[in-house]
């Protein structure tokens, strides 16, 4: 199957990516070896390998990875035993050692091999000189990425100035409040492409289009991410009731960055959520958001706060999924292949097809 497919750097004259490219079993392996297994993958949180020996498990594709604390060291090996691919580590939790659930080979947590019951017979077999794969792991504020691409650029140097622009929210200092997730039957790049534009606020999102000034909105395409400027609308004498004050000035604007190729993270005074695409199958994905605050509730789900907002967040998401699982299948009509971007609205959709080019071809 050709990999190589038609892309025009100019968006005023390109058009969208092959529809193919979007329910291909065969392409999605590609992107699994070419993008996820070359960038930085948000798997996890710092609260959860917080302590020594506390570890969690998480897929890069079809890679299972651990990650753990070992002391002041932070950690991630693929989760595969080196005797006959069993499982080291499952789920999360606090151990001592890896075991393998298979036939108890146990790893340190450093990785390296440290008892192999029932092997004294086998010849020329060093377990002394055997250790998991590692994997390249960093943080990131409260969050947690790995990157299986041993060659790849440091996350500082793939994020460049994003820290510094959300640094007035001081993310680090907040703390997990919640997770959702939704199973999606959509390709990872349609949900991804329909949070790279505004163009289909006013129609999708009724909502949320009372409260975003999108005269204004914008977008701002770096490297490996891009930033979408969605400034709140300004208040009209008497206007209907407004789920955000844009009255409150000294209130930076929210940050609304996506990270080339699957991660979001959703900036706002007092919280931020991440949302995170993973691909099921070629028409299949999860969404994960997990929210951080600086004020975490005692309990999210009875706030009343936090209901409101889980509430708004979930009209909005309810709204994307049905437009992108109708997306998908149209995707697969005979009449369509390819159509055409908005070169004033889908900047951020076409900055993310020219870098998925990049890395497919
Ligand atoms: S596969 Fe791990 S001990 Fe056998
Ligand atoms: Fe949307």
């Amino acid at each position: 199957m050709p990999i190589v497919f038609p892309f025009d750097p100019d968006i005023a004259r390109a058009s969208t990516i092959p529809a193919r490219l979007y329910h291909d079993p065969v392409y999605l392996e590609l992107e699994m070896e070419r993008v996820f297994a070359h960038t930085w993958q948000l798997v996890g949180r710092t609260d959860q390998v917080a302590t020594h020996g506390q570890f969690f498990t998480a897929d890069v594709g079809p890679n299972s990875i651990v990650v753990l604390r070992d002391g002041e060291q932070l950690r991630a090996f693929y989760n595969v035993c080196l005797h006959r691919a069993g499982p080291v580590a499952s789920g999360c939790g606090k151990r001592n050692t890896l075991q393998c659930r298979y036939h108890g080979w146990t790893y340190a947590l450093d990785g390296s091999l440290q008892r192999t019951p029932g092997m004294e017979g086998t010849t020329q077999f060093r377990p002394d000189e055997m250790r998991l794969v590692p994997v390249a792991v960093t943080t990131w504020g409260p969050l947690v990425f790995v990157n299986l691409d041993g060659k790849a650029p440091p996350l500082t140097e793939v994020l460049e100035d994003l820290p510094a622009r959300v640094a007035p929210f001081h993310c680090e200092r907040m703390q997990y409040v919640t997770t959702r997730s939704w199973e999606i039957a959509c390709n990872w790049k349609v949900y991804v492409d329909n949070y790279l534009e505004g163009y289909h606020v006013p129609v999708v999102h009724p909502g949320l289009n009372k409260e975003l000034d999108m005269e204004r909105y914008r977008v701002e395409p770096h490297r490996w991410f891009s930033i979408q400027h969605a400034p709140l609308r300004p208040v009209h004498g008497g206007h209907a009731e407004r789920r955000y004050d844009p009255a409150a000035t000294d209130v930076p604007e929210a940050v609304y960055a996506w990270l080339f190729p699957n991660t979001m993270l959703n900036v706002y005074l007092g919280q931020m959520q991440t949302n995170v695409v993973i691909p099921l199958g070629p028409d299949r994905c999860r969404v994960v958001f997990d929210w951080y605050a600086d004020n975490p509730p005692a309990d999210a789900a009875t706030d009343p706060t936090w209901v409101k907002l889980m509430a708004f967040s979930a009209e909005v998401q309810d709204e994307d999924i049905g437009i992108c699982e109708v997306v998908q299948r149209n995707l697969r009509s005979r009449v369509y292949d390819r159509g055409r971007y908005s070169a004033e609205h889908e900047t951020g959709v076409h900055h993310f097809h020219s870098l998925l080019h990049e890395a497919m071809t």
